[in-house]
């Protein structure tokens, strides 16, 4: 049984107990209630992109910015320091995928205040591609226009630096979606994108590029970007998917190198006196290679 999977049993384990130390390499605890709006972020500052966009954060769960006081967000900023040291040794490790065993569980909030903590950080450059070309909301979750985005680029050959959208926030800017496609797996399993992540690796060597994607189980998306990526971020919500999934979604992505999960939607102050452990689990993971 590899490390993953000890720890994700271990994680339900406690769950039905209902308490105990927290099981996953990182938790990242329930953001503010969709009933309490976080306020909207005040003129951000734009920068030379041909789409530039001002940004009215209205979505409460990007705390990394609306609420960078919380303890959620810091929560991610404690994510964000993980990933930056597990990613920069001799090699800048860049491309790094978010991805989970099913659709909800959070896989897009990740990815968003994952790249909003990264951006933040006065020396990182970050792209943030919305790679589920089925169920895209990089660009509702901002409140941005998805007129066109990686569907275009790898369909048409539209060049990524004429579709980026500069968020004003820190150095992050987006690649959305783009238009809907009839035939997303094909698209995203295809030479094309494969040679567009290489692409945006040697284009931008000196930023991080997160993609968000399809949940594991049953699209075959996230498996074929999982071979091209520097990294892999699993994304767990707490109670969501049996064991037996878990294995099987954790299974497929063998050989690839999964930084760590985030065990996500965890009730607050359940675990908090465990984060240092879970983090040093955490790290545990970075000369692993695969899961
Ligand atoms: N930590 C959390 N706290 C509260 N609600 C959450 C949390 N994470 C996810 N959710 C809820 O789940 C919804 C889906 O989250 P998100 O869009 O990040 O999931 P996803 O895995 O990207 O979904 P999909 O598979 O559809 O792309 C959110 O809109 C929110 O309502
Ligand atoms: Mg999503």
């Amino acid at each position: 049984m590899s490390k993953i999977e000890e720890i994700l049993e271990k994680a339900t384990r406690l769950r039905q107990q209902g308490g105990g130390t927290m099981a996953a390499p990182t938790e990242v605890k329930r953001p503010v209630s969709p009933a309490t709006p976080a306020p909207p972020l005040a003129g951000a500052e734009l920068g030379p992109y041909k789409t530039e966009q001002r940004l009215d954060l209205v979505s409460p769960y990007l705390v990394s910015v609306t609420q960078p006081q919380s303890p959620v967000a810091e929560e991610y900023k404690k994510l964000k320091s993980v990933i930056i040291k597990l990613t920069t040794g001799e090699r800048f490790l860049n491309t790094i995928m978010v991805t989970s065993t099913l659709k909800g569980e959070g896989k897009s909030i990740t990815s968003l205040n994952i790249a909003l903590a990264l951006a933040q950080e006065y020396d990182h450059t970050v792209l943030l591609v919305d790679a589920d070309l089925r169920r895209p909301s990089t660009h509702t979750y901002l409140g941005i226009p998805n007129e066109q985005g990686l569907s275009d680029c790898l369909m048409n050959g539209v060049d990524v630096g004429s579709v980026l959208v500069k968020t004003g926030i820190g150095r992050l800017s987006i690649l959305p979606a783009g238009r809907p496609v009839q035939n997303p797996v094909e698209l995203i399993a295809s030479s094309r994108m494969k040679e567009f992540i290489q692409e945006l690796k040697h284009r931008y060597p000196d930023r991080y590029v997160i993609i968000d994607t399809p949940p594991v189980l049953h699209f075959a998306e996230a498996y074929s970007i999982a071979s091209e990526v520097d990294g892999v971020i699993f994304v767990v919500r707490e109670g969501q998917v049996p064991i037996a999934h878990l294995k099987e979604a954790v299974g497929m992505l063998k050989g690839s190198n999964i930084l760590g999960v985030v065990y996500n939607d965890v009730e607050v102050n359940r675990y908090s006196s465990y984060h240092y452990y879970s983090y040093k689990n955490y790290s545990d993971y970075a000369g692993q290679g695969s899961a």
